[in-house]
């Protein structure tokens, strides 16, 4: 049985390619063998931000996954900082990455050119993210295009630990949604909806308002030729709304291409799709967020599965490294 892992971090407004790319795909995956899916605060601490903002952050996020279908009871949810085996990990596994490997990631180039500070831990991030994965020894990684770089890395510690110590450590493998990898900003449709870099107007948050979305999508961006015909690199913007339609309504982008001949009309059905696909979490979502109690003791709960887990492969790295005494057997 596959062991599923990922992580996504409690910064922001989470927006329609994290719920495409992400939490509908650990929902779906919760089925597909062990999940494990781990809210990243440790993560959020590595850029600038207010420590209250997180931890509300951190219940927006709790409260947004569950209310999109992720059940506490079939996987595993929790908060990283939680279990302290993620951090112990992560400095075990900085003695086999490679500095430059680090210098050559693109997230961290790009992150840290918005930063006053450029912080230590934003160097070792991809550090941390393979001590989450590896901690146990989980063997499929869910996340979106942008974190190909960072799964590559998680592998190259994993098998650098393995030939360097002793076979302890799964290498795992990332998986990438095959429509919806990559969703674009509908403004701007050559780069891509994110937290922080991407267009108000060309951002659908998961929770907007109807009327909020249907106008983010009446006013999206397209081209010239009038031809609704799926072509990322020639209309990235006509190809990313036939890729949101697609997944909103659960079916193929060969299926719809023929379906509309106006721009307009694209715009119109994908609005109204996603008010759609998203309802069912507005729903839910605000009896959630209310109960700060409860989501604590959902956490708590993930927490205490999640750490039995990791302190057991925790103490077979340390044990290969030699550090602390011999690891008694039973
Ligand atoms: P983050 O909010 O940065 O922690 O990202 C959470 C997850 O959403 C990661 O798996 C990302 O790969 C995914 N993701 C972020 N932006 C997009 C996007 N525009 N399209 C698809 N997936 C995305
Ligand atoms: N770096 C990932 C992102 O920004 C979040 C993350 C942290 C993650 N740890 C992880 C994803 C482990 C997958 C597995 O989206």
């Amino acid at each position: 049985m596959a062991r599923i892992f990922s992580g996504i971090q409690p910064t922001g407004q989470k927006h329609l390619g994290n719920f495409i790319g992400a939490i509908t795909r650990y929902v779906e995956w919760q089925d597909r063998g062990e999940g494990i899916y781990c809210i990243v605060d440790l993560h959020a601490t590595t850029v600038a931000y207010e420590p209250k903002v997180l931890r509300s952050g951190l219940y927006d996020l709790a409260a947004l996954m569950l209310a999109a279908g992720l059940d506490p009871e079939r996987a595993i949810f929790f908060r990283q900082s939680d279990v302290p085996e993620h951090a112990e990990l992560q400095w075990l596994l900085t003695s086999v990455t490679a500095y430059g490997e680090l210098q050559r990631m693109t997230q961290f180039k790009d992150k840290s050119a918005k930063q006053e500070l450029v912080s230590a831990g934003l160097f070792t991030y991809p550090v941390l993210m393979a001590a989450d994965v590896l901690a146990y020894r989980a063997d499929t990684v869910p996340v979106g295009d942008d974190q190909r770089q960072h799964v590559e890395l998680m592998r190259n510690v994993a098998e650098r630990f393995n030939a360097r110590f002793s076979e302890q450590l799964v290498v795992p493998e990332g998986v990438y949604p095959e429509i919806g990898a990559r969703i674009m900003d509908l403004s701007d449709p050559g780069s891509k909806m994110s937290t922080t870099g991407s267009t108000e107007k060309g951002t659908v948050y998961v929770l907007d308002e109807p009327k909020t979305i249907l106008k983010k999508f009446k006013s999206a961006v397209t081209d010239s030729d009038n031809e609704v015909r799926y072509a990322p690199a020639d209309k990235p913007g006509v190809s990313n709304l036939l890729e949101i339609l697609a997944v909103a309504r659960g079916t193929s982008v060969a299926a719809l291409e023929g379906e509309f001949t106006r721009y307009g009309d694209l715009k119109a059905a994908v609005g109204e799709a996603v008010v759609d696909y998203l309802a069912p979490v507005r729903e839910r979502y605000a009896d959630l967020r209310a109960d700060e109690a409860q989501l604590e003791q959902t956490l708590g709960a993930g927490a205490e599965k999640a750490r039995a887990i990791a302190s057991e492969v925790v103490a077979d790295v340390r044990d290969a490294m030699g550090v602390g005494p011999v690891r008694a057997r039973v």
